[in-house]
């Protein structure tokens, strides 16, 4: 009900309550109350007194058949108007179907992000999207799969007009020094056989979102770009990812930290250094006073620890 009312509604005129009432077959009363509703989501409508209501112009629908229609149609297509976490779900009720399949939700009441922080999805505003990927491979053959993934989804972006999209070791994307995408990766494994049978890939892009509560340092991709466009082009470069591998020079190239001051914690003792490169194998090489540190995983802040990114 409250999808069909936006759905009626318009950026470049006025709806009536009235004529929203009739088409609905609901009150002028019920129109208001789900309107305000709306806006204390998120959504971007604006109340012309007297007149009606119009839509801001950040409403952008997630619409399944447009995505349906524009990639392989083998691929188990599912989008909710709200959900605690796509790769929760992902993780739940996917990787036993052994199929390659793409979750989305409008919102994410839990999203996640690394070391258990929360990624912040309100609801129409961002992109909040897992992919499962089955797979069967040993945990060395998958070691560049997150890499490949953002480069990927650098390039994307870009492709819409975006400003130059970095990459902040190890998967957070930043346009102008200010993170606009994270990417969480998940395996399930089996332990007898030592391999990784499916790869949750969780993608969270801040496309039209302008407030940040929970996400220091954040900003939009900064382009006026259709989130069902966006999801498309991501899903079909994602399914023609030739072996993680080859993104690697291009995942280098796009690092954000080469020869800048970072701060870290290694065998629990805070460090600073400075980082000399990410090697062949996707681990961030760091000159300290003493000795050369090689990170295999963890996260890093740049700078004084006062001015963390
Ligand atoms: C990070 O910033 O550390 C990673 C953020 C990953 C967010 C995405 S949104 C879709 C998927 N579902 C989640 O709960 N998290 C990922």
């Amino acid at each position: 009900m409250y999808k069909t009312l936006i759905e009626h509604l318009s950026a470049e005129k006025i709806v009536s309550g009235e004529m929203l009432a009739n088409e609905l077959g609901v009150s002028r009363m019920t129109i208001s109350k789900r309107i305000k509703k709306l806006i204390s989501e998120g959504y971007d409508i604006i109340i012309v007194p007297n007149k009606g209501y119009r839509l801001g112009s950040t409403i952008d629908i997630l619409d399944y058949n447009y995505i349906k229609q524009n990639i392989d149609e083998k691929i188990d297509l599912q989008i909710f108007d709200t959900i605690d976490s796509t790769n929760t779900y992902a993780k739940n009720n996917l990787v036993d179907k052994k199929q390659f399949a793409v979750v989305i939700g409008d919102e994410q009441t839990s999203g996640r992000g690394r070391f258990d922080k929360k990624f912040q999805s309100p609801k129409g505003t961002g992109i909040y999207m897992s992919f499962v990927i089955p797979c069967n491979k040993s945990l060395e053959e998958i070691k560049h799969a997150t890499c490949a993934v953002a480069v990927i989804v650098a390039k994307s972006i870009e492709s819409f007009g975006s400003d130059e999209v970095k990459i902040k070791w190890v998967n957070d994307l930043f346009i102008n020094d200010k993170k606009v995408c994270g990417i969480l990766t998940e395996a399930t494994t089996d332990l007898e056989t030592a391999t990784v049978e499916s790869m949750v890939i969780g993608i969270g892009i801040n496309v039209h979102t302008t407030k940040f509560f929970d996400q220091i340092n954040a900003s939009n991709i900064g382009i006026n770009v259709s989130r069902n466009e966006l999801i498309v082009k991501l899903i079909n470069e994602l399914c023609e990812m030739s072996s993680y591998e080859d993104y690697m020079n291009e995942y280098r190239r796009r690092s954000l930290l080469d020869n800048v001051q970072i701060n870290f914690t290694y065998n629990n003792v805070a460090m600073t250094g400075i980082v000399k490169e990410i090697n062949s194998d996707g681990n961030l090489v760091v000159k300290c006073e003493n000795e050369e540190i090689i990170l295999h995983a963890g996260e890093v802040s740049i700078g004084s620890d006062n001015v963390k990114k």
